[in-house]
């Protein structure tokens, strides 16, 4: 559920119309709604109650540092990639001692920020990572809290550029090795083994595939128990999927429940989760405005003001996400299956393609579930400012990223002497 509701034909996110944002604010630009962040934070939280545990918000998804600080203030951990995302988290007062830190190319001098702000773990990728975290916590003189990313070989089911947790994919480390690689780790000055983690792919809409993931890393524990390697936490990912076109994914709640449920013999270890699009796809939109209505023999393109560059998913996944008119229409406007296209030079430059709309030039069209993966996959590309970013609290409504402007676009550029 979220807080983007019609109200006397008007789309509203939370109590204001997003027609007097866009006015206010122009378009295009990302609304987001508080509400719908905390309350989706919240339905994991609560329900991971029940079990030791953590839940690390996968930054990747939306990191804006005002998302990041609502989130914060709730007491949530942070899932980082980069040292650009750890330095987000602390920008917006996150606790670095709750950041868990994913990726498979971490370099020397992520690893030693990191480990000098005192990140809660690594997620190890690779033995030759591994050794290169050994090697800068030894330098540093500090100890670097470990665990092993495995491989689980599990079909996630999404989409095949979503899906990290088949043996083709470049993530984790094998599970049938893992037992010796962790032997290797013990091996290693400078590390302290904590825990065990796998992440299969992302949008997934159903619960098995995690809890097939969970009995392979499961037996992973027991099998490092039987060689003296006790682990203290156990980090399942992110990947819970969103209902963007009629998919029905498990509430939050009742996928941490089954996660728990199976973890009732295992009270010491922490459970840790990545949620990234659970908590944010459904937390912002994107309003664009209508610039002309064009018309190719039968077909029909509403042309906006929104591109590929502003918002990736359908170009790059084939994503569908719906598009909603911002004041519907209740004249005799016609309604035709249009194709809604962006300013972007290239052919793969749509939000979505044959929709059914009443529209006319000067209309404000809304992309749903834009929260997660949309601003933060946006781009410079057409040299195109990035779009400002909005977040409502009730009935305020906050400018959390101006819009760039052209000076920003060359930015650090330099012309020869
Ligand atoms: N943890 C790790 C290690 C990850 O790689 C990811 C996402 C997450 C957590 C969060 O997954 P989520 O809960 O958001 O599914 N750009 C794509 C999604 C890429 C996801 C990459 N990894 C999209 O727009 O669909």
């Amino acid at each position: 559920m979220d807080f983007f509701n019609y109200n006397n034909n008007q789309l509203f996110a939370e109590d204001i119309a997003v027609k007097e944002l866009a006015e206010q604010y122009g378009t295009p630009c990302y609304i987001y709604s508080r509400k719908t962040f905390e309350r989706h934070y919240l339905a994991f939280a609560d329900a991971a109650k029940s079990h030791k545990s953590l839940v690390c918000y996968a930054v990747k998804a939306n990191s804006n540092i005002a998302v990041l600080n609502i989130l914060a203030r709730l007491g949530s951990g942070f899932d980082i990639v980069s040292k650009g995302e750890l330095a987000r988290v602390i920008q917006a007062g996150g606790d670095a001692s709750k950041v868990v830190f994913s990726g498979v190319a971490k370099t020397a001098d992520e690893i030693a920020y990191a480990l000098e702000l005192g990140i809660k773990c690594f997620n190890v990728e690779s033995v030759a990572e591994l050794e290169r975290i050994s090697k800068v916590a030894t330098d540093l003189n500090l100890v670097a809290p470990i665990s092993i990313r495995v491989n689980p070989d599990i079909d996630a089911k999404t989409h095949p550029y979503i899906s990290t947790g088949l043996k083709e994919n470049k993530f984790g480390i094998d599970i049938q090795t893992a037992v010796t690689v962790y032997q290797h780790a013990a091996s290693l000055p400078g590390l302290k083994i904590t825990g065990v983690d796998c992440h299969i792919g992302s949008q997934l809409t159903e619960i098995k595939p995690f809890l097939a993931a969970l009995e392979k890393v499961l037996t992973l524990i027991e099998e490092l128990k039987a060689v003296g390697i006790k682990l203290t936490h156990l980090d399942i990912g992110g990947g819970l999927g969103v209902p963007y076109n009629g998919e029905t994914p498990p509430h939050p709640s009742e996928y941490v429940d089954k996660i728990t449920a199976r973890l009732a013999d295992y009270q010491d270890l922490e459970l840790i989760f990545e949620p990234g699009r659970a908590i944010a796809a459904n937390a912002g939109i994107l309003v664009t405005r209508v610039e002309f209505i064009k018309q190719n023999q039968d077909k029909f393109f509403a042309i906006v003001d929104a591109g590929m560059n502003d918002m990736l998913r359908p170009s790059l996944y084939q994503a569908w996400q719906s598009i909603v008119p911002v004041e519907p229409r209740a004249d005799d406007t016609p309604t035709y299956n249009y194709d809604i296209v962006g300013p972007v030079c290239e052919t793969g430059d749509f939000l979505g393609k044959d929709r059914e709309l009443a529209l006319q030039a000067g209309d404000l069209l809304a992309q749903r579930s834009a929260g997660a993966y949309g601003f933060t996959m946006s781009s410079n590309y057409n040299s195109r400012p990035r779009v400002a970013e909005i977040m409502v609290d009730g009935q305020q409504s906050h400018l959390i990223r101006q819009r760039e402007t052209l000076e920003s676009l060359w930015q650090g550029e330099k012309i020869l002497p």
